[in-house]
């Protein structure tokens, strides 16, 4: 297993000691992967943030995932500052992304800054915003303001009901077109990456190739620049077994046999033991 930082320059064994979007763009221009996963809390941010993770991204499907709700169109921006800060104040090495939550800047420039201020504020170091070429007015104005952006294209969870569903995008001449407009566009307007989701494998690595800033794929194959997975699929806890999904643990299994045998001890007053006692 290579223990080489695939964000450090190849020389140098040392590792950066906190993760910027140079080192990202480096990365890219190395040929070298890089990986982002979700967090939501310090426990989560923590744990990857020891595992050597580049990016921690508060999705707003800490929604989804935490807080019970069908769809990230129930993710409010409170809940993203509270989950932001929760994480920005347990790591330092990795990147800080955070999601800009839906409703907190379709509707312009002024919107989306003051919003993105605000998770600034909460401790994130860069924001991501879904869409293309109709909100790179708002990614201007954010990356005018000196908060670096990070796009979202393909399937964006938060057009969920415009999209019909989970569906992959741009498998069609026309869409495929479409999106690649859509990330140059991002890149023009200032964003400093860009987070492909359901995209054909194909497509995305065409994507990456075209490109000065970095892609980041989820369901969008190995060609992408780095890759993103919400943290609760990689890890086998959210039983969610999509195509692109690997799982590198089966924490369902193992949290559901601990509160099992905790259980069964209570039940037989197994535990608490003399050792867990006070005299
Ligand atoms: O909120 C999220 O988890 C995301 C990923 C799917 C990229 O945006």
């Amino acid at each position: 297993m290579s223990t080489e930082s695939p964000v450090g320059p190849s020389s140098d064994a040392v590792r950066p000691a906190k993760i910027r979007l140079r080192h990202l763009q480096r990365a890219k221009q190395k040929g070298r992967p890089f990986s982002m996963l979700t967090a939501y809390d310090q426990f989560s941010a923590r744990a990857f943030e020891e595992a050597g993770i580049e990016v921690l991204l508060v999705g707003d499907s800490v929604g989804t995932t935490v807080l019970g709700h069908a769809s990230t169109t129930a993710t409010t921006h409170q809940d993203m500052l509270t989950f932001t800060g929760a994480v920005a104040r347990s790591v330092t090495r990795p990147l800080v992304l955070a999601d800009l939550a839906f409703g907190t800047y379709e509707s312009g420039p002024s919107d989306a800054l003051r919003h993105g201020v605000e998770l600034v504020r909460a401790g994130a170091e860069a924001v991501k915003l879904e869409g293309g070429a109709e909100i790179a007015p708002q990614v201007r104005a954010l990356v005018g303001a000196g908060i670096p952006v990070i796009g979202h294209l393909g399937f964006t969870p938060q057009s969920v009901n415009a999209l019909s569903g989970h569906r992959v995008q741009g498998r069609d001449e026309a869409t495929a077109a479409k999106l690649r407009r859509d990330a140059l566009a991002l890149q023009e307007a200032g964003a400093a990456g860009v987070v492909l989701e359901l995209v054909p494998a194909e497509v995305a690595g065409e994507l990456t190739e075209a490109l000065a800033i970095p892609t980041i794929g989820i369901g969008a194959g190995p060609r992408c620049d780095g890759q993103v997975l919400v943290w609760q699929d990689m890890a086998g806890l959210s039983g969610f077994h999509g195509t692109f999904v690997k799982a590198f643990a089966d924490l369902g299994d193992q949290l559901r046999d601990a509160a099992q045998r905790y259980r069964a001890e209570v039940g037989e007053r197994a535990y608490p033991g003399p050792e867990h006692s006070f005299e």
